[in-house]
């Protein structure tokens, strides 16, 4: 472990936001964020009611270069006072990604600094360090559009995994059931917002999986609280009840598959106590609330970063970029390759 900080640019391009950051800090953290910007394409994407992955790499491709020169400008320094370059090598868009990761090999040549290939999940993963200093070993929950999961975090390369979506990421539930009742893209903030004003036990929405004990994994389902949702819509329905619904099903799912792999996490690391949750649906205000009182029940702490953090963003890739080159691990430039899939567990739970 190195005594002096480590300031890394990161680059992230993996879905519908082109980002760039410079961050400064050692581990375990807590980081220092010098600069974050963050260009949502949300509004080229809206009308589709989704990401389109053509368009979004073209605005990658159009913009990234932009908001690379902002975060550094933003920061106060030029690339030469930079000790790496950090980017999201996967998962995500292909085309997206490729963008990023080809940008962040052409400054690394050209400026002959380090290069790190992140796991796009690493990053979110690692926020909670990079914004509380959270130690290892520690209980992630991870939730975001493309994945839903609960691993054990014994080190940035010791994931054990306790459980996973069967089918829909619960990101995607929210995008979904937000297209079912039309409310507008992204769904997660949209269909938070009108839960709001709605009432959560108006229809009683099914919690799949809810306990099922025997299989002593902590996996999740939402597809059927997506159809669940789509059937009751088709009756004359209010919007705000039906969202309130559908967030109050998820709160339980996420609460009670947590409380499970709480159980299988003490097995691995019995003095731990401390859930992170992590992700674009962490932002969830809701969630958080209904996560924190568990926490309170058994006895853990809970980290929760701040939404801006939560949903994707380049300082979790460039803190990610200062936890593996602390750790001495840099990626080869002409070798390393951009991948959709990339899986974080190193091994079962
Ligand atoms: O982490 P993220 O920004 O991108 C991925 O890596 O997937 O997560 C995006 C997901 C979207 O599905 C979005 O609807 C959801 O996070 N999300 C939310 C909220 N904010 C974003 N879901 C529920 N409540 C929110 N406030
Ligand atoms: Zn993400």
């Amino acid at each position: 472990m190195t005594g002096k900080p480590l300031t890394i640019l990161g680059i992230e391009t993996s879905c519908d936001e082109t980002a760039a950051a410079v961050v400064r800090g050692t581990v375990p953290g807590p980081g220092e964020i010098l600069s974050n910007i963050v260009f949502s394409q949300t509004e080229a994407h809206a009308p589709y009611g989704g990401v389109v992955p053509e368009i979004a790499s073209r605005a990658h491709l159009e913009i990234l270069d932009g908001v690379i020169e902002r975060a550094l400008c933003d920061a106060q320094l030029s690339l030469k006072d930079i000790d790496g370059i950090a980017a999201t090598a996967g998962p995500g868009l292909i085309g997206g990604v490729m963008v990023g990761l080809t940008t962040a090999k052409a400054l690394a040549l050209a400026t002959a600094k380090p290069l790190i290939a992140v796991n796009h999940l690493m990053g979110h993963a690692m926020t909670a360090r990079l914004t509380h200093g959270v130690e290892f070993p520690f209980l992630l929950l991870l939730v975001s559009g493309g994945h839903c999961q609960l691993l054990g975090v014994g080190g940035v390369d010791d994931f054990r995994l306790y459980g996973s979506t069967i089918d829909d990421a619960v990101g995607e539930a929210f995008d979904k059931t937000a297209k079912i009742l039309g409310l507008p893209y992204p769904g997660g903030p949209a269909v938070e917002a009108a839960a709001k004003t709605g009432n959560a036990k108006a229809y009683d929405l099914p919690r799949p999986l809810l306990h099922k004990k025997g299989s002593g994994r902590a996996d999740f389902s939402f597809s059927g609280l997506k159809t669940a949702v789509r059937q009751l819509a088709q009756n004359h329905v209010r919007v705000e009840d039906v969202s309130a619904s559908f967030q109050r099903a998820v709160i339980d799912i996420l609460v009670d598959r947590t409380a499970g792999a709480m159980a299988m996490f003490r097995e691995n690391f019995p003095r731990a106590n401390t859930l992170v949750v992590a992700g674009g649906v962490a932002a969830n205000q809701a969630i958080g609330a209904g996560l924190a009182r568990l926490c309170t029940q058994e006895d853990f702490n809970i980290r929760i970063p701040p939404p801006r953090l939560c949903t994707d963003n380049a300082a979790m890739i460039a803190w990610a970029g200062v936890e593996r080159l602390s750790a001495g691990v840099v990626s080869d430039v002409l070798s390393v390759s951009p991948r959709a899939r990339w899986p974080l567990a190193t091994r079962p739970g």
